[in-house]
């Protein structure tokens, strides 16, 4: 407990006098949490709660790490701010190492302060840079919660937030929401790609700047790609000279087994990158946009039409190097990749014993449990919609000490990247208890 405040003072007070996000406010029940170390977060009230959603998908390093903090004094003992216009020691260091972990001819960075912002300039530059406006995204997407973000995305966040900025064009993922009719990946990647070249054909190619995606979609379904769609989807843009955005804020950094996910698929380098979350492991606000050396070598001579005052900032910066060394250092993304199978076996465990599991995915440590209603495989809540029976089993999971988000019809399995086998294993014992309350509700 804080040594001034209770719990009830800090819950009334934090709703009293903030704002929660993508929530009324009145109807939020927050956690209050007084500490967390490596993959347990502690309530004041001294509960051990096991972080299986690693936050909102960013603490990839787990929390509380020594080195973080140690960094973080360190650079305070020269100066914490400058001014974007200024050249420092720190930014040159992380700058040339992030260039040396992209593949290709990612060398050049802007830095901002989180995704959203790293999306905005990511279509900044896409259009500086190609002299077009139109911007293909994906519906099953999201991609920020500012005005060109909520245009980009496809969920429904979108709606409310609509109009916005025009020139954004929505086009189907490849494979579909209810995926229970069983088409082969084969068939979804070619029947996609086909369908995405006719829009192309329709909006005009040489009207459209770029096409932003999730290389592993995360929020909306913890979705691979179907096999060859990157691949497919890199030629089919490079044809039509739209340049591909890989919106890696929430599947780089390891989640996936990889440091980023869009190297699953042999060969594909997009043009810009996106990048924020686990680029500090969310120890402090950074976002990254990674620029082709074309594309950078266009603004070394055309003005680069965008500013953020904490550009650059040199503390976000000191906490990104010491949390890209504890990622690498620590053979985290490795251990993503080595745990994949084990949450994978897990995942298949509990849609055996339990019927209302319909499909659990992994790709390294970004898993998804999908939960049912009947044997015919229709989902147990409606697209946006909930179910009683996934609220009681949210409030089950916070009582037995397991913090993760139910969406929808949804589970997220998506713990830090430093979890051990055993407490990957706590997390799925405490799932499948609480999965007898969806199967009570199951119509066979
Ligand atoms: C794929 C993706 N892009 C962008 C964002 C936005 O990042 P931020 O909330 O840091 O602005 C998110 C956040 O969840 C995300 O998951």
């Amino acid at each position: 407990m804080d040594e001034l405040m209770t719990t009830e003072e800090i819950v009334r007070l934090c709703k009293q006098h903030t704002l929660y996000t993508w929530a009324a406010t009145g109807a939020v029940d927050p956690l209050p949490i007084a500490r967390a170390e490596g993959v347990y977060l502690y309530t004041t009230e001294g509960q051990r709660i096991l972080d299986f959603n690693s936050q909102l998908m960013c603490v990839n390093i787990g929390h509380g790490h020594p080195r973080i903090a140690a960094a973080i004094a360190r650079q305070l003992e020269s100066f914490a701010y400058t001014y974007p216009g200024t050249a420092t020691a720190v930014r040159a260091r992380v700058a040339k190492r992030l260039a040396e972990l992209l593949p290709g001819d990612l060398n050049t960075f802007f830095f901002t302060l989180g995704g959203a912002e790293a999306n905005e300039n990511a279509i900044r530059a896409a259009r500086l840079y190609t002299g077009r406006n139109k911007i293909l995204a994906r519906y099953r997407s999201y991609h920020g919660g500012t005005n060109a973000c909520m245009q980009l995305t496809g969920d429904p966040r979108r709606w409310a937030n609509e109009p916005g900025m025009p020139g954004v064009v929505h086009v189907m993922d490849p494979r579909p929401y209810d995926y229970s009719f069983g088409s082969s990946a084969a068939e979804q990647t070619e029947n996609n790609l086909r369908y995405l070249e006719e829009v192309i054909m329709y909006e005009g190619p040489q009207t459209i700047a770029a096409m932003i995606i999730e290389p592993v979609t995360g929020t909306n379904g913890i979705q691979p790609p179907p096999a060859g769609y990157l691949e497919g989807l890199e030629a089919l843009l490079d044809r039509h000279g739209i340049l591909l955005i890989c919106d890696e804020v929430m599947s780089g950094w390891g989640r996936t087994g990889k440091l980023f996910a869009f190297e699953h698929a042999a060969g594909v380098t997009p043009d810009i990158v996106t990048m924020a979350k686990g680029l500090t492991s969310a120890y402090a606000p950074l976002g990254a946009v990674a620029l082709s050396d074309p594309i950078a070598a266009h603004f070394q001579d055309n003005v680069f039409w965008g500013g953020l005052t904490y550009n650059s900032h040199a503390l976000s910066l000191a906490v990104a190097e010491a949390a890209i060394g504890v990622l690498i250092d620590e053979g985290l993304v490795g251990n993503a990749a080595r745990l994949e199978p084990v949450m994978r076996a897990e995942m298949e465990r509990l849609r055996e014993r339990h019927p209302s599991v319909k499909e659990g995915r992994a790709i390294g440590l970004f898993g998804m449990l999908d939960i049912r209603k009947n044997a015919a495989g229709d989902l147990i809540a409606p697209y946006n919609g909930s179910h009683p029976a996934m609220n009681e089993l949210f409030a089950f999971l916070r009582t037995e000490g397991l913090f993760t988000f139910v969406r929808w019809s949804h589970i997220m399995c998506n713990p830090p990247l430093c979890i051990n086998e055993k407490q990957l294993r706590e997390g799925f014992a405490i799932l499948d208890r609480a999965l007898e309350i969806t199967d009570r509700v199951f119509e066979p």
